[in-house]
């Protein structure tokens, strides 16, 4: 056992799991690459998850992250804060929702904590609805809103939740419907719901649920639920914590694929914003943001250090249009990995969109989950070279990948041949 291995253990908590059966110390990265303690290099295919959005070392966000630490790093909110404000102006910008107000936290769970408070606030019910499969954080509230029991560690609640159909499309009771009567089928279970609760303050729902395996709907079921909570007065709440800022290719928003009843209520964000710096933060309709009637902060939230980081981080993806280099060069990726994956057992499904791509493997010739044989991959893959994740309901069972959106075409032929050969050599 290594020797950083043997400290980690003695020293951080059991339950904080760690890839690899030799774990891996990544020192530094540059671009899509980073190079482990021992000097090997590797693509990365998976970001820290999902967080390392443009780049490794992205010139710019360095740049702009010294320059401010030798100025100032944090005052909090009790004072003016330039970069916070102008980072709020291009979120609320950016955000399609009608007079946006932002509030930045540190963490994705901290934005759907703060989410959750002001829907049940603002609605007076701390009923949620939430889907089955879900991952939304890590804290008393979020966990209670966590449809995934391998993310659950109590069932103790400050919220009454709700589980709906729909986040995944090909299991369930559903799963064999075309798109059109799946979708009627989780409206029609809906409202069903609701003629039995009390009046719920909102649904949260991740786009493409992430830590439950790059799963999603057919497009359309929220504008389809959408309607039916507009009837009800409920709010509709994004976790684009993953989703965000154009991985998805098509879209900037995860949302925009249900979006033709317009933006939700309010937007919850992470990961990809501060490119490694902690960002998370909520957009909300302005009658909503100020519908708290006492004080509330985040001390760290909009510090400094991370607002400039954020600025230099969204300018670089907008200036370098990389949700349409997330769609181009994804685009290429699914349909290498689809080619691969027709030709080797155990692979139920290649899903996703932009570079948000997910692999669920079975148990050849069954529709079990295989969480052996992932774990194989993942091995086979770092040893190939290359850094990919894990996930899904269905006992981690799903390969997850996502890179930084400035793949290059060059990289990803070499990440899928990489991929390709774990996935034969594994099965
Ligand atoms: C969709 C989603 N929401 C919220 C979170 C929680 O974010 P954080 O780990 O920054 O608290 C995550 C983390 O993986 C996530 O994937």
């Amino acid at each position: 056992m290594n020797d950083l291995y043997d400290r980690h253990r003695r020293v951080l908590p059991d339950w904080l799991a760690l890839y690899y059966d030799d774990p891996l110390e990544i020192t530094h990265g540059e671009g899509r690459h980073v190079w482990d303690a021992d000097g090997n290099r590797y693509l990365d295919f998976f970001g820290g998850i999902l967080t390392t959005m443009t780049a490794h070392a992205l010139p710019e966000l360095t740049k702009a992250v010294s320059e401010q630490a030798g100025r100032i790093i944090h005052s909090s909110t009790l004072y003016l804060n330039r970069p916070m404000v102008e980072l709020a102006e291009r979120i609320a910008h950016v955000s399609a929702i009608p007079d946006a107000r932002v509030f930045f936290t540190t963490s994705g769970t901290e934005a759907n904590d703060t989410a959750l408070l002001l829907a049940t606030a603002y609605r007076r019910s701390n009923t949620i609805l939430a889907m089955r499969n879900s991952y939304h954080g890590r804290s008393f509230s979020a966990v209670g809103i966590t449809g995934n029991r391998g993310w659950s560690p109590t069932s103790l609640s400050p919220l009454q939740t709700l589980y709906v159909h729909g986040g995944v499309r090909t299991r369930g009771p559903y799963a064999d419907l075309d798109d059109a009567a799946f979708i009627a089928a989780c409206v029609d279970d809906l409202r069903d719901l609701l003629g039995h609760t009390r009046q719920p303050a909102a649904l949260i729902a991740e786009p493409i649920q992430g830590v439950g395996g790059f799963t999603s709907p057919p497009d359309g079921l929220y504008a389809a639920f959408r309607e039916v909570l507009r009837e009800h007065g409920i709010l509709w709440i994004a976790d684009e914590v993953q989703t965000g800022w154009g991985r998805t290719g098509e879209h900037f928003w995860g949302w925009q694929a249900h979006g033709h009843s317009g933006p939700p209520d309010i937007v919850t964000f992470a990961k990809g914003i501060g490119n490694g710096t902690s960002i998370g933060g909520v957009i909300a309709r302005s009658e909503i943001m100020n519908c708290l009637d006492a004080n509330s902060i985040s001390t760290f939230g909009g510090t400094q250090l991370t607002m400039v980081a954020g600025l230099a981080n969204l300018a670089y993806l907008l200036e370098h249009d990389l949700q349409g280099n997330a769609r181009r060069v994804g685009g290429l990726l699914i349909e290498r990995l689809r080619v691969v994956a027709a030709q080797v057992p155990g692979v139920r499904e290649v899903r996703g969109r932009g570079l948000m791509i997910g692999i669920e493997l079975v148990k050849p010739g069954t529709d079990d989950a295989d969480p052996q044989r992932a774990a194989a991959v993942l091995e086979a893959a770092r040893e190939g070279g290359l850094l990919i994740g894990k996930g899904g309901g269905h006992n981690t069972s799903a390969l997850r990948v996502a890179p930084p959106l400035s793949l290059t075409v060059a990289e990803a032929e070499e990440g899928a041949a990489i991929l390709e050969h774990a996935l034969r050599s594994t099965s």
